[in-house]
């Protein structure tokens, strides 16, 4: 199928927001058998952060993200026609997305949650794209945000050293101009997979006697790191070749390779596998480990503030994970 974006979606904010709790290597090496040296040199990961404040949520670090993205361009909240939070590790299994309408006054805003676990802010915007090309909503703010700590068997050495916490917000406005804005996107899932990585629900307690229904509980991240990481490794370049072809470019044309925050080996091999200069690469992985759904846009916020990604720079994100779901979106800026 060949896509294309026919009224521009542009970018035109980011915010993002992290726990002030910084957690090392040293310190996960005291809990369970591993080292700094095994953590640094097979994920590229130092130091995570991690949401210890009691009562704090993913609503908190979201909020704190999109009123950050809204200050910078002084845009009032009713402006937001949607908001859309990509999340796997909601406070409310009823979605979050409505308390954070609420908090930071977006009272024009319809508010979903979208759950496709470290996939989920590149489908939030293609999403929210969509609303922006048929021509029902103009300001969307996407929220990628997770606290998958609460979700880590903090016994797992296995899974237990990847994860942090944070969030990263955008907001899509439509743009009559197509030259800067989302050029193109290509999503894919391939559900075949879909308990290499996961938060399975099981039930635990005896059948209700009278009703014999059972109930239970969400079990802790379960992952084939070994399985997930094969999977990113082929398909994500296949994937960013597709979209880049669809508009007849070409690696050449890659000004930044902006990848799912999973592991440094995982954005090298990627990057070498298009023949894309290392230097081309955006990585906060040391910094913050894998922090699902927020882990590109945080890297987003990062490097516009540092001023790396300029005006016209064709920025390729691409986003993996859980499902398994994974997807591109080509953006010049
Ligand atoms: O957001 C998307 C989700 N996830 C990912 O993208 C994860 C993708 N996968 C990965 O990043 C990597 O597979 C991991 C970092 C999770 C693991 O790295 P690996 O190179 O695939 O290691 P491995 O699982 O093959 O384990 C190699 C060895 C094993 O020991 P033996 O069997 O060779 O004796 C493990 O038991 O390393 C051992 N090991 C560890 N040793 C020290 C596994 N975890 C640890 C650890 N510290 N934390």
């Amino acid at each position: 199928m060949k896509v294309r974006m026919i009224q521009g979606a542009k970018i035109i904010s980011t915010g993002s927001a992290i726990p002030h709790t910084k957690v090392s290597n040293k310190k996960i090496s005291s809990i369970v058998e591993t080292s700094d040296e095994w953590i640094f040199s097979r994920t590229g990961i130092k130091e995570r952060r991690l949401l210890t404040e009691p009562g704090q949520s993913v609503t908190d670090l979201s909020i704190r993200a999109s009123k950050e993205a809204l200050d910078k361009i002084s845009m009032d909240a009713d402006q937001i026609d949607l908001i859309i939070l990509a999340t796997s590790s909601p406070n409310d299994l009823f979605g979050s997305a409505s308390r954070i309408q609420y908090e930071i006054g977006a009272v024009n805003a319809l508010a979903f949650d979208l759950t496709a676990a470290c996939s989920g802010f590149v489908i939030g915007l293609v999403t929210a794209s969509q609303f922006i090309f048929n021509g029902t909503y103009s300001n969307i703010l996407v929220i990628g945000s997770d606290v998958l700590s609460k979700w880590v068997n903090w016994s797992d050495r296995s899974t237990c050293i990847l994860f942090g916490d944070a969030a990263g917000a955008a907001i899509l406005q439509s743009c009559d101009s197509h030259l800067n804005s989302m050029l193109n996107f290509h999503l894919s899932t391939d559900g075949n997979y879909s308990n290499q990585l996961s938060i399975p629900y099981r039930e635990k307690y005896e059948p209700h006697p009278v009703l014999n229904l059972s109930q239970g509980s969400f079990q802790f991240i379960s992952m084939n790191g070994k399985e997930v990481y094969k999977f990113a490794v082929s398909q994500v370049p296949l994937s960013i070749l597709k979209c880049l072809r669809d508009l007849d470019m070409s690696v050449n044309d890659v000004d930044w390779l902006l990848l799912h925050q999973a592991n440094d080996r995982i954005l090298t091999a990627v990057a070498e596998k298009l023949s894309i200069s290392h230097n081309k690469i955006i990585s906060n992985l040391s910094n913050y480990g894998n922090t699902s759904a927020a882990s590109i846009p945080l890297a987003l916020d990062e490097a516009l503030k540092s001023n790396k990604i300029l005006t016209n720079d064709i920025v390729v994100i691409a986003g993996f994970g859980a499902g398994l779901t994974w997807g591109t979106i080509i953006i010049r800026w």
